[in-house]
């Protein structure tokens, strides 16, 4: 048995407290409903200290006493509205200083959240024709979001998507893309691309696991540094 609180008891809000099984994955264990059995009789939600991150494992399960219990976040993907605003500019402050560390300098990143994540350009972009913004959200918390904007040609661009490091590898940025390319074919696009930097492995990881190919490779001078990009594309037409 390993994982995060092996021994300890993760505490629940009011009563309960599970003791942490291994493979428990914490950061869905926040704001999830713990649900056992069919139905949710006993839903809890976990009001938990937080955990070290590099603890945080999959799959969800968690033992109460002799018994097991599923904890299953509550995932919804939906439109983006300007009331997400502040959500979807805290899940890419956070996620751009945990994902371009190495790739682009702090003071790039501030100027580019700065700009592009205001409650003003926000309300453009979530508001914006021939563009759909979506946000994934547990128990109203914005935890990760993407934006897919129809270009010429037939070609849907995914201009942006960030999933709050503690919620990767969960399946939400899967669903995230799964509701874009839908929103993009049933406008008629052909193709979908991705511009993404060198070196963000987490990105190309995710894209080629979902079938994108890196067709060219090009840098965008900023001014204070060069960003060198590679351009990933997926056909739609066989879908
Ligand atoms: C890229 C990102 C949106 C993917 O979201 P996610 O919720 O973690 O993705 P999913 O859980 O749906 O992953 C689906 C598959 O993608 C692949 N994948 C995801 N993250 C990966 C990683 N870090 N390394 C390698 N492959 C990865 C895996 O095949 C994964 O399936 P698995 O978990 O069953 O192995 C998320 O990791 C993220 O926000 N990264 C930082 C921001 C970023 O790089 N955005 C793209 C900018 S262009």
């Amino acid at each position: 048995m390993v994982g995060p609180g092996v021994g300890e008891q993760a505490h629940l809000a009011p009563e309960i407290s599970l003791v942490v099984e291994h493979n428990c994955s914490l950061p869905s264990v926040f704001g999830a409903k713990v649900e056992r059995g069919r139905r949710h009789d006993q839903a809890q939600t976990y009001r938990g200290p937080p955990y070290p991150r590099n603890l945080w494992e999959r799959p969800l399960v968690v033992r109460r006493k002799d018994e097991t219990v599923t904890l299953k976040a509550n995932i919804d993907i939906r439109p983006a509205g300007v009331q997400d605003a502040a959500g979807i500019a805290d899940v890419a402050q956070r996620t751009w200083n945990d994902t371009y560390a190495e790739i682009i300098l702090p003071t790039t990143q501030e100027r580019l959240l700065g700009r592009w994540y205001t409650p003003a350009a926000l309300g453009e972009a979530t508001g914006q024709s021939d563009s759909w913004f979506y946000v994934a959200v547990v128990e109203e918390k914005v935890i990760g979001f993407a934006q897919f904007v129809m270009r010429e040609d037939r070609r849907g661009e995914l201009t942006r998507i960030y999933v709050l490091p503690e919620w990767q590898r969960q399946g939400v940025g899967g669903r995230l893309l799964g509701e874009g390319l839908a929103s993009l074919l049933s406008h008629g696009a052909q193709e979908v691309f991705v511009h993404v930097e060198r070196g963000n492995n987490k990105g190309i990881g995710f894209y080629e696991s979902r079938g994108f190919h890196g067709v060219r490779e090009f840098v965008v001078e900023l001014p204070d540094q060069d960003l060198d990009l590679v351009e990933y594309t997926l056909s739609l037409e066989s879908r």
